[in-house]
């Protein structure tokens, strides 16, 4: 597909090739072209020979990874661009922000503390308004980007953007060509997405009194309480002894002493973090648990 570029794009991305600020926070509403100007920014990048790293924090829309998780992506030449491996993961547990404005936070800032690349830029979510605003906010007082590029259709980011006057903002233009998806469409990608990293799952069997359980109470509060949070077909993430997120499982059932997930993990699995969202391996999203 061939990029339109908007007046300014190219100055911008020419710009921050020259400047190289360490991080770039890319805000937007939905629909207004952040993934496709982090790609020209990407591609400029290495064409520049500026090494650099995505962190891709839209949990519901990604362009690195599986949704439900922050992804970091480390770049040295173009075919890696295109490769687009998972550098490192973390798990957030649902592909909406609501009620998960913690984790989000938290594994954006982990993942940014760890990019090595001269320029790292975070994709955000397009949720700006209401509480998307006081997310935006500390977003930026936490990740204390160098650079904010703001991409708005009307003086949406205004608002955000006089909070934090103090931080350099390029303000660009949505390009014309930006096509808003809809409810469904965004929910068939989100689908798609699933079905592809789940499509190597296999069935693995994690014994209860062998793991351990992050972020919601589990383990030692009676099979009750574990029932009632690892149901069949919860997401969950899969992390290493040291807590390091491995990938996403999907539990299939609980029988008392083990737990069976379907993922495409195949390392030791030691920490389970339960999610809150219901997904068929298909990539069928069924709901919500509360959390
Ligand atoms: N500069 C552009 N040239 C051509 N097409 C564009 C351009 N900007 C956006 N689009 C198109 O508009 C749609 C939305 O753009 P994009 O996915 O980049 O927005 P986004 O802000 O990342 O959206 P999301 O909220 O889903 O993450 C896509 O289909 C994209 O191809
Ligand atoms: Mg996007």
């Amino acid at each position: 597909m061939e990029v339109d570029l908007p007046q300014g794009w190219e100055e911008a991305a020419r710009r921050i090739a020259e400047e190289r600020p360490r991080r770039v926070l890319v805000l937007g509403e939905t629909d207004t072209g952040k993934s496709t100007f982090i790609r020209f920014l990407l591609k400029t990048l290495l064409g520049s020979g500026v090494r650099c790293s995505l962190v891709d924090a839209d949990i519901g829309q990604k362009d690195l990874g599986p949704p439900a998780t922050v992804t970091l992506g480390e770049f040295q030449f173009l075919y890696e661009l295109r490769l687009g491996k998972v550098g490192a993961m973390y798990f957030v547990g649902s592909t909406s922000p609501r009620r998960h404005l913690l984790p989000l936070l938290v594994g954006t800032s982990l993942l940014l503390e760890r990019a090595r690349g001269e320029v790292a830029v975070v994709n955000t979510t397009g949720f700006v308004r209401n509480a998307g605003f006081a997310l935006k906010g500390f977003k930026i007082e936490l990740l204390k980007p160098e650079l904010v590029i703001a991409l708005q259709r009307g003086r949406e980011l205004e608002p955000l953007l006089r909070s934090y006057a103090h931080v350099p903002c390029l303000r660009l233009q949505v390009s014309a060509r930006a096509k808003p998806k809809s409810f469904e469409e965004r929910r068939a990608l989100r689908r798609e997405a699933f079905r592809r990293y789940f499509s190597p799952a296999r069935e693995k069997r994690l014994s209860m009194e062998e793991v351990r359980f992050q972020r919601v109470s589990v383990a030692g509060e009676g099979d009750a309480e574990a029932g009632a949070r690892l149901r069949r077909n919860l997401l969950v993430g899969l992390a290493d002894e040291r807590g390091e997120v491995l990938g996403l499982g999907i539990v299939k059932s609980l029988d008392g002493r083990a737990l069976s997930v379907l993922t495409p993990v195949r390392e030791e699995v030691a920490v389970v973090q339960p999610g809150s969202l219901l997904l068929r391996e298909s990539g069928e999203e069924l709901g919500f648990v509360r959390w």
